[in-house]
């Protein structure tokens, strides 16, 4: 599929898209928005990927929503639109693991959609924050709420109130990002991530995605029973029975998705 606003490529079992919007800092558009869950879709429909890797550009991942399509829209238009939520749904209804490789600016939506990816490696230009309050608006995409269960609610408050933007070291250090990578080193290092993920048992990879994220919406009695049951159902493939005898057997493991 032909995309416009992104450059979407498929080697050796990852996809890697990348956000290109260059004049606009990859600002979120309807049409990007419209793309990437094109994209998405198509990588989680496709046997041959088995790890999706977004990013941008080292300038920005993205500055945001777009704040000129916006500024003209009326209440009742993205009321009835319901702006922004179809969007979300494009990224956290993708199955298979996203990584968000983030260099320079992640601002408003931008920030958003790195926080809907499973994680994110930042490079060390990387600037986070939630500006939309000096446009006289809120997040619309998760801001006050994800950020707040990443980096907890003094952060988020701040961050979100005042608009400062927060670097890497200090979204390292108040667990947002996983990693910080040199900015040269990013989508390398990425894509190798996503290539060692790439290598495990898909099944295992997708309930293990699907239980971390249930950690967010269950309280930890259910989350504990909802893991143990989705183990105890692991044991229902074959690749449970080829890891472990490839563990006894020392050797690696040749998992085949059932
Ligand atoms: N929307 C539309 N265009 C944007 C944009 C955005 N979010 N961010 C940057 N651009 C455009 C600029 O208008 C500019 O275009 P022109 O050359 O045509 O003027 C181009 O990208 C380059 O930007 P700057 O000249 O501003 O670059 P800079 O290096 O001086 O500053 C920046 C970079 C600090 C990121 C600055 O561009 C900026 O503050 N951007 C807006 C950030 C923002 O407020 N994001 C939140 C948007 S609202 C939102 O996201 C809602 C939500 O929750 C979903």
């Amino acid at each position: 599929m032909a995309y416009e606003t992104l450059i979407v490529e498929t080697t050796d079992h990852i996809g890697l898209i990348r956000l290109n919007r260059p004049d606009a800092l990859n600002a979120l558009n309807s049409q990007l928005l419209g793309e990437l869950g094109k994209a998405l879709a198509a990588m989680d429909a496709d046997d041959d990927v088995r790890c999706i890797v977004l990013t941008g550009s080292e300038k920005a991942f993205a500055a945001g929503a777009d704040i000129k399509e916006m500024s003209e829209k009326t209440f009742a238009e993205v009321f009835k639109d319901d702006m922004f939520g179809p969007a979300g749904q494009s990224v956290i209804r993708t199955r298979k693991p996203i990584i968000a490789a983030v260099s320079g600016y992640a601002l408003g939506g931008g920030c958003e959609l790195a926080m809907m990816c499973d994680f994110i490696l930042c490079s060390d230009t990387a600037k986070f924050g939630q500006p939309e309050i000096n446009l006289g608006v809120m997040p619309g995409l998760g801001g006050s709420q994800r950020l707040t269960r990443f980096v907890g609610k003094s952060k988020s408050m701040e961050m979100n109130l005042t608009g400062r933007f927060m670097d890497a070291e200090e979204a390292e250090r108040s667990g947002l990002v996983s990693r910080v990578i040199p900015a040269k080193d990013l989508v390398d290092e990425a894509i190798k991530t996503a290539k060692k993920i790439s290598e495990k048992s898909m099944i295992a990879v997708m309930a293990t995605k699907e239980a971390v994220n249930r950690s967010y919406e269950m309280t930890l009695s259910e989350g504990l029973l909802y893991e143990r049951r989705v183990f105890h159902s692991l044991f229902a493939t074959d690749d449970q029975s080829e890891g472990m005898a490839a563990f006894i057997e020392k050797r690696s493991p040749q998992f085949r998705d059932t």
